[in-house]
């Protein structure tokens, strides 16, 4: 649950918590982030004391220029398991005109907003938090029984647990059968596209067949579909071991990356899978996120989701569900699927745009109350007009989420800047400034 900041005159600057949670076998290290009452010699040393005279351990100490007061920020490590932690951040609380807490424990306190990832190499973190190995496999699944099938996924598994971002990802070698199922759904598939696929998937998969080597015989590499995807939009793959929670998931968005899956579905049944595999994620998702329209709304529902509620992670997992994996759009008068689950499902693909199912317009609000089935052909799809307009409905949705802060993504440094400040207010203004008058400059040369 998390409690707005306090208002009135004595209030200081940044009272937020950002707490992780998840493992509980982590330790308990909490990075308190503050910037001193007032610029003097010693501001640092006389805070230090407080955690010296409760008895907290210090485990690592940084500074850094202040982007939201002149002047400096501290962050300073300790160890919450030992002296009076909680008395010793009040008292530093009371000497700071800024102060920010990330840890470990939001549950355990309502005072808090979830921990979320700030710089993109945060997202390697993700890798110790996946809900599932991708190598655990339920009795159901078609390759439950099949050993080697079992091991393949093994090896999938840990490339991706082992990955970390800045790193190529891995080239795979894929097997003769391996390739051989990818060329069943791949054949399958291209014969509805140009009938039941949007606009934009249909602009795209053709340059990925001339530039990420998509054919009937060959598995695209992730390396290679990343890479083009950059060029396009900026957005990129990084494998995924598991099943990561939706909040994991979505945070992801927010620097354009997308979780991936690398291994493919069994051979015994090439036309089905019970989970996301790399035809799903190359024939289905990658297209759409060359598009700069999708791209933008995708990034958005990752915006929204940090450090969002609980119930508000449900209500934008489930807006991604109904759009990026199942929507539908209107073009020309006609409607034409864009969410991946369908452009990667021969079966389903024909069925949403026959006259069985039933379409909604996509409302965020709404559509993200609907409940659906996961094992079966969707009864409920939702129909935008655009991507432009799917993306101003999220952001007008976004904006009714409890969040004490505006978040911003900064491309130049890969990070997410929490504007809780005038002076970061300030500063984006004097952007947006600049780049009004470079509009204004073209317009006249026009
Ligand atoms: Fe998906």
């Amino acid at each position: 649950m998390l409690k707005r900041r306090d208002s009135g005159p004595t209030i200081k600057e940044g009272g937020l918590y950002i707490m992780e949670g998840q493992d509980p076998e982590e330790p308990k290290n909490m990075c308190l982030i503050f910037s001193p009452e007032r610029e003097e010699s010693g501001a640092l040393a006389k805070v230090l004391k407080i955690f010296n005279d409760h008895d907290v351990n210090l485990l690592h100490i940084e500074s850094r220029s202040s982007v939201r007061n002149p002047g400096y920020e501290f962050m300073v490590e300790c160890d919450s398991k030992t002296g009076s932690l909680a008395e010793a951040i009040e008292a530093v609380r009371e000497k700071c005109r800024y102060f920010n807490i990330i840890s470990r424990d939001y549950k355990d306190n309502e005072a808090t907003v979830p921990w979320f990832p700030r710089r993109i190499r945060d997202l390697d973190r993700f890798a110790n938090q996946i809900l599932s190995y991708g190598a655990e496999l339920d009795s159901d699944h078609p390759g439950f029984t099949d050993e080697k099938y079992r091991n393949r996924r093994k090896y999938f598994a840990d490339i991706a647990f082992n990955y970390r971002h800045g790193q190529p990802l891995p080239h795979v070698d894929y097997s003769e059968e391996e390739v051989k199922t990818w060329g069943i759904v791949f054949k399958n598939l291209v014969k509805l596209y140009p009938t039941h696929a949007c606009r934009e998937h249909n602009h795209v998969f053709p340059l990925l067949i001339d530039n990420c080597g998509y054919r009937e015989d060959n598995i695209p590499q992730l390396e290679d579909v990343s890479n083009f995807l950059k060029d396009c939009t900026g957005f990129t793959l990084r494998p995924v071991a598991g099943l990561l929670s939706s909040r994991d998931f979505l945070a992801g968005l927010a620097f354009r990356v997308f979780h991936s899956t690398q291994y493919i579905r069994h051979s015994s049944r090439p036309l089905y899978t019970p989970e996301p595999d790399v035809c799903h994620e190359l024939l289905g998702h990658a297209p759409l996120f060359a598009d700069p329209s999708f791209a933008q709304f995708s990034q958005e529902i990752g915006l929204a989701s940090l450090g969002a509620p609980d119930e508000y992670i449900e209500r934008l997992a489930t807006c991604f569900w109904f759009t990026v994996e199942f929507g539908l759009c209107r073009q020309n008068g006609n409607i034409k699927a864009f969410g991946a689950g369908l452009l990667s499902s021969f079966g389903e693909l024909e069925y949403c745009l026959s006259d069985k199912p039933e379409l909604r317009e996509f409302e965020p609000a709404k559509t993200g109350e609907q409940k659906y089935p996961i094992t079966e052909f969707q009864p409920v799809y939702f129909v935008a007009d655009s991507f432009d307009d799917a993306k101003e409905k999220m952001v007008r949705y976004a904006n009714t989420i409890p969040r004490p802060f505006g978040v911003r993504y900064n491309a130049y440094t890969q990070s997410i800047e929490i504007l809780d400040s005038r002076r970061q207010l300030a500063n984006l203004m004097q952007n947006i400034n600049m780049e009004f008058e470079i509009l204004q400059n073209a317009f006249k040369k026009l």
